[in-house]
């Protein structure tokens, strides 16, 4: 009986946070996220999972207040959060040449994170391999092949915001950017080295400035379908 009360508690205590989190489209700019809060939002994401355990992600915090007004000019739908957020975190995705199976990224994370033997390393680049050419049709699409990784970036996303509204603290996805501007921008600025990575998304941390309109969705029953 205690556990199914504990679960109840657990679920309720859930949907409050998916409720409270909304897309914050101003923070309070004087109300900054703790350091520890804020290693914790990571933490979800460092945790968070990736196709093959290849970790296509690199999420950068900028904090430098000069970055973030030069990227006001591209990044038109984050202007605001760029001005208000306690934390504004550039979400990067590795490109095709360092998702390859053959690539030294992926060898470094089979043979030195995975810690595989070299027979199974083996094993899983002729698997990896196949899957990209064969199964997903990656190889030779940059562009699909970019998009593969950034979908596994957005998983991390989604945990952060989740973990974030969890302990009370706001969040906003954005898109709304000009890629090409953004990766020229931050090639300039040294943030993005060399051609390994692109921009996915941002996304936005504080306190929100006033309160969010009501919640607006379809309803369920038109989202979701039973085949039984
Ligand atoms: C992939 C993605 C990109 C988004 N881009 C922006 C953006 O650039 N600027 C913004 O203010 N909101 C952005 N949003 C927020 C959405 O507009 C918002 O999530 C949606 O309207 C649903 O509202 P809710 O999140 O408050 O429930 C984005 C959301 C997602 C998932």
């Amino acid at each position: 009986m205690a556990q199914t009360i504990d679960k109840e508690q657990v679920k309720n205590a859930i949907i409050r946070a998916f409720q409270f989190r909304h897309a914050c489209k101003k923070f309070d700019p004087d109300k900054k996220i703790s350091d520890e809060d804020f290693n914790f939002i990571l933490e979800t994401a460092h945790l968070s999972p990736s196709s093959f355990g290849l970790e296509p992600w690199k999420f950068v915090v900028v904090q430098n207040k000069d970055l973030r007004k030069r990227l006001e000019g591209p990044a038109w739908g984050a202007v605001e959060k760029l001005r208000t957020a306690s934390h504004f975190v550039l979400v990067l995705s590795r490109k095709a040449n360092s998702l390859d199976a053959r690539s030294a990224h992926v060898q470094h994370m089979l043979k030195d994170i995975q810690k595989m033997p070299a027979d199974v390393v083996a094993k899983m680049t002729d698997a990896i391999g196949n899957f990209e050419k064969n199964d997903f049709g990656l190889t030779g699409n940059d562009r699909v092949f970019f998009e593969w990784g950034c979908r596994q970036d957005y998983l991390a996303v989604a945990n952060m915001m989740t973990a974030a509204a969890e302990i009370g603290i706001d969040s906003c996805p954005m898109e709304g950017f000009d890629k090409e501007k953004v990766e020229q921008l931050l090639k300039d600025a040294g943030v993005i080295k060399g051609d390994d990575y692109g921009i996915a998304c941002m996304v936005a941390f504080g306190y929100r400035a006033r309160e969010p309109r009501a919640k607006t969705r379809q309803p369920i029953q038109d989202v979701v379908e039973w085949i039984n």
